[in-house]
């Protein structure tokens, strides 16, 4: 049986971004917060490295910003980045008052601080090599303790319901969602005041991810089909390494191992990154990842190595636990040996586009943390300004929706999920190839290194995957892997034409048609057609 339910605020996603808002929201409203699965699951739980932020005596609000700018290539939003950076040490601040247990420094009188790639200063607080653990646990344990926040976990969230859809007059605005209960089948309907989108970001569209599979861009698909403008998506980060062993799926190894000193080699032993920059292993993620990517295909190899064995066993056990078993796990003793190691899509740089407060182009709909685009990060992320621009922006938004008075209650009649005119889908084979496929295409032709090409082949490849799934959408019954690969379809969609407007080589970025830079910076935006 469908159910419906009436909330004050709705939020879609129990990640760093969707937990700080519901936590800030709690104390004076009813909060209703959707997972995809398991409420643990998302990027967050996995973050290694940790938050930048300015804490450090040395360090300055001018020289996080400096960093921001420069990693993004100038294409970050000026604003966005000072907003971001001046809200850094509050928002630590309010970490460490939820409880999240960072690593002391040896003396024990204030945090340890590591270093990341693009970061002039040490000011990467983080809880050993396991910081996203740390904060999820905490503040998943406060949530659930708190008896306004009630949790949905297994519910897939489809589409927003907007006033324009039902034809109620009046500006458009977000009225609630419809999600697939993954235990009864059946889609309820959740009613809000205020609706955030907290839903992560889209790696998934490409074939190797260090991302989990919750990373299918349903946020950024959703607020799109709600006639939200999205911006910067043709900027997706490739972590540069990630361990390169086929039962691994992907496990990251932190930059922060480069950042205490962990060197890249050649099969053969030898450094290269001073070919390439010279701030070798540390120059920010787009020129390291790009730079091992030449030499793999120069070399005809499938890994590069990072080793960082001359460091004592004492420090590597200490600094990286997690990823020391991890590697052990797979064979690679990483005290003794280098270990093998690739790029893969790691973060959405893109997305929907929001102000200060969190807040999209539709009324009442907000999206935070790696679903939205505040402008922070510009061509390129700078290490560790994700988990940052989550907590600061959940913030904003909080502060933004408790000084704006919620209704609940639409005076709308809003109507249950219609699935009379569909029949169950005995092609679920079709479903998985598509899947298959986008993601392999994506991965080929809208990697690391684009072309003019590649992104028309690509682009012909989507349209077709498009009304495919269209016709399968209008046809078959509703299923949480069909839901995910329209999601998919639509971002990669949304990525590729990204990427073909953009007549340049910055961050990211980079085409062999235009391998130049532009004098001025600006960023890509798309606007659904509203009809
Ligand atoms: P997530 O934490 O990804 O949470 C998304 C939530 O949305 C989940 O609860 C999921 O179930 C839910 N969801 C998604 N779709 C739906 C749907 N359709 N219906 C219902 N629910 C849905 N950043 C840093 O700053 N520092 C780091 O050290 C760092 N390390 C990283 C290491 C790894 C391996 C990875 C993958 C990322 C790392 N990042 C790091 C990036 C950072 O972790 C993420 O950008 C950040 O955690 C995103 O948080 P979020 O709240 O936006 O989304
Ligand atoms: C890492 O630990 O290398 C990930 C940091 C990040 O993605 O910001």
């Amino acid at each position: 049986m469908s159910q419906q339910y009436h909330y004050d605020i709705l939020i879609i996603g129990a990640g760093a971004a969707g937990l700080t808002l519901a936590l800030e929201l709690a104390k004076t409203h009813k909060v209703a917060m959707l997972t995809k699965g398991d409420i643990r699951e998302g990027s967050t739980l996995y973050a290694q490295g940790g938050v930048a932020a300015v804490l450090a005596e040395k360090d300055t609000i001018d020289s996080h910003i400096r960093d921001t700018v420069t990693a993004g290539v100038f294409l970050g939003d000026p604003d966005a980045i000072r907003f971001t950076v001046e809200n850094s040490k509050e928002s630590i601040d309010w970490l460490i008052d939820q409880g999240v247990p960072f690593t002391r420094s040896h003396e024990g009188d204030s945090y340890h601080l590591t270093k990341e790639g693009g970061h002039s200063h040490r000011r990467i607080i983080h809880a050993a090599d396991a910081t996203g653990q740390a904060i999820s646990a905490t503040l998943i344990h406060n949530a659930t303790q708190h008896p306004n926040i009630d949790f949905f976990p297994d519910r897939v969230a489809i589409d927003i319901i907007t006033s324009d859809k039902l034809r109620v007059s009046g500006d458009n605005r977000a009225l609630g969602i419809y999600a697939l209960n993954l235990t009864t089948d059946e889609v309820d309907v959740f009613i809000a005041g205020r609706i955030a989108i907290a839903a992560g970001g889209a790696s998934k569209v490409y074939l190797y991810t260090s991302n989990p599979d919750t990373a299918s861009g349903d946020g950024i698909a959703m607020a799109w089909r709600a006639g939200c403008r999205v911006a910067n998506l043709e900027f997706n980060q490739f972590h540069p390494t990630c361990l390169y062993d086929a039962k691994a799926k992907t496990f990251l190894i932190s930059e922060a191992v480069r950042g205490e000193g962990g060197k890249l080699l050649l099969p053969d032993g030898s450094p290269f990154m001073s070919k390439f920059d010279d701030r070798e292993e540390l120059a920010p993620r787009d020129i390291v990842a790009r730079a091992i990517d030449h030499e793999m295909k120069r070399l005809g190899v499938d890994h590069v190595l990072l080793d960082i064995s001359h460091k004592s066993t004492e420090f590597i056990t200490t600094h990286f636990p997690t990823i020391y078993e991890q590697c052990l796990k797979y064979g690679y003793d990483m005290t003794k040996e280098p270990i093998p190691v690739v790029p893969a899509a790691h973060y959405t740089c893109g997305g929907v586009m929001v102000n200060q407060f969190g807040h999209t182009d539709l009324k009442h709909l907000y999206a935070v943390g790696e679903t939205s685009y505040t402008g922070l990060h510009g061509a390129n992320r700078l290490a560790s300004n994700s988990l940052l621009e989550c907590i600061v922006y959940a913030r904003s938004a909080a502060q933004h929706m408790l000084s704006n008075p919620v209704l609940p209650k639409p005076l709308v009649e809003i109507p249950a999920w219609d699935d009379s005119q569909v029949t169950d889908s005995d092609e679920d084979v079709v479903i998985a190839h598509n899947w298959q496929e986008l993601r392999q295409f994506m991965w080929d032709y809208v990697g690391i290194v684009r072309t003019n090409n590649r992104l028309l082949r690509a682009k012909h490849r989507v349209d077709l995957l498009l009304s495919e799934i269209d016709e399968f959408y209008s046809n078959y019954k509703i299923s949480s892997d069909l839901i995910e690969l329209r999601n998919l379809a639509n971002v990669a969609d949304l990525i590729i034409q990204s990427a073909m407007k953009r007549k340049e080589s910055r961050g990211l970025h980079f085409t062999l048609d235009y391998p130049d830079t532009n004098e001025k910076p600006e960023p890509t935006i798309l606007a659904p057609n509203k009809k």
